[in-house]
């Protein structure tokens, strides 16, 4: 039988109102908090008033956008100066990321250039992170449970990851309350992300039993519950998607992903949202890769699992003859920006292409694609 590894936050709360135990929990780890956070949330006050009344002292660190190289670096500078214990982030995936990748190199020697493999300098391995703490308040790239931090280098239109197994939090409050402000189109790229990573999970040439499990256990309903609260707000709806991205954090750190997220590495270093990109590609992706496959290949049956799937739960008017065109009809329907919005035009078709092949998500593709396979998924998502 085949082995595998499994790599999970130490501890997780999940529910709603379960953020009430976060003072408790993040102050047993550390007096001194270093807190990232964004500015949509507004608990995040009541949290940083109620850590200092607790006798813990806190250095903010707001964050805005997917961290670059600078704003890592300011974070460690931050870090360091106020000798804190532990890093507490809230906030959607990238401000999760910037906290993940600031744990990670505040005790660290050396700058992040050089730990991503692209400074002058080689550096020593990393050393053990300080406690990270990832409270979510979107409901989509499951930050809170993955290994990987993803850093923007704009000077060379890349986004990297910075890895390490001892990256995963040590403690993921996920409250699905927090996410019931999400806009709509934040909800629609978060939903998508997640059940994009679900799918490729789960199609990935390195899944396992348990990441099997998590994923055939959540897709249906995650997609189910994604098409509802476009409709209308439904609690139930958002803590079902905020479990489904936990558990998409979940299987993505323990069995990798696929030419989907290879692309969005390529075409988000350009801009837009990681998960408007993914949505967009995935039906694309889903054509390509069963036609790359043979009849009795086993990601051949599990696609069109997947595609029955998307047929029968977002083809509500039966006017859909298969699950990716089901897929692009819901997204077109509630206005998922296309790949020109994202800065790709046509011409860019094959430099994405060529760039996306050696992507690292693309490894774990459950078939090996052809710049030209690649290539066509691009030309059927516009
Ligand atoms: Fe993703």
């Amino acid at each position: 039988m085949m082995g595998f590894t499994l790599t999970a936050p130490a501890r997780t709360l999940f529910g709603e109102g379960c953020r009430a135990g976060a003072v408790a929990e993040i102050s047993d780890l550390a007096p001194g908090v270093l807190l990232i956070r964004g500015r949509s949330v507004a608990w995040v006050d009541d949290l940083e008033h109620d850590l200092r009344a607790a006798g813990c002292t806190v250095e903010t660190v707001f964050s805005a956008g997917e961290p670059d190289i600078e704003t890592v670096r300011a974070g460690v500078r931050a870090a360091r100066a106020r000798d804190v214990g532990c890093v507490v982030a809230v906030g959607g995936g990238a401000t999760i990321d910037l906290g993940k990748a600031i744990s990670g190199l505040a005790p660290s020697d050396g700058d992040v250039m050089d730990h991503l493999g692209l400074g002058a300098a080689r550096a020593g391995p990393m050393s053990t992170p300080l406690p990270f703490v990832a409270i979510p308040t979107t409901a989509g790239t499951g930050a809170e449970a993955t290994r990987n931090a993803v850093i923007g280098v704009p000077d060379r239109q890349l986004k990297i990851s910075l890895r390490d197994p001892r990256l995963v939090a040590r403690l993921a409050i996920v409250d699905p309350e927090l996410t019931h402000d999400a806009p709509r189109s934040v909800t629609l790229a978060t939903g998508l992300d997640a059940i994009t990573q679900l799918i490729e999970s789960y199609l990935s040439c390195r899944a396992n039993p348990v990441t099997d499990a998590l994923c055939q256990a959540t897709l249906p309903s995650a997609i189910a519950a994604l098409a509802r609260v476009m409709e209308a707000e439904d609690p139930d709806a958002r803590a079902c998607l905020s479990k489904a991205s936990y558990l998409s954090g979940l299987a993505l750190a323990n069995a990798g992903l696929g030419v989907v997220h290879g692309l969005a590495s390529v075409i988000g270093a350009r801009g837009g949202a990681h998960g408007a990109i993914c949505g967009r590609l995935l039906a694309g992706a889903l054509v390509v890769n069963r036609a790359a496959m043979g009849a009795q290949d086993r990601g051949r049956a599990r696609i069109d699992e997947i595609n029955g799937l998307l047929l029968s739960t977002l083809d509500r008017g039966g006017s859909s003859q298969d699950g990716p065109r089901a897929l692009t009809r819901f997204v077109d329907h509630h206005g998922l920006p296309t790949l020109s919005d994202f800065g790709v035009p046509e011409d860019d078709d094959m430099q994405v292409a060529t760039a996306a092949a050696t992507a690292s998500s693309t490894q774990a593709n459950p078939v090996a694609l052809d710049v030209e396979e690649i290539r066509s998924i691009l030309r059927q998502t516009r």
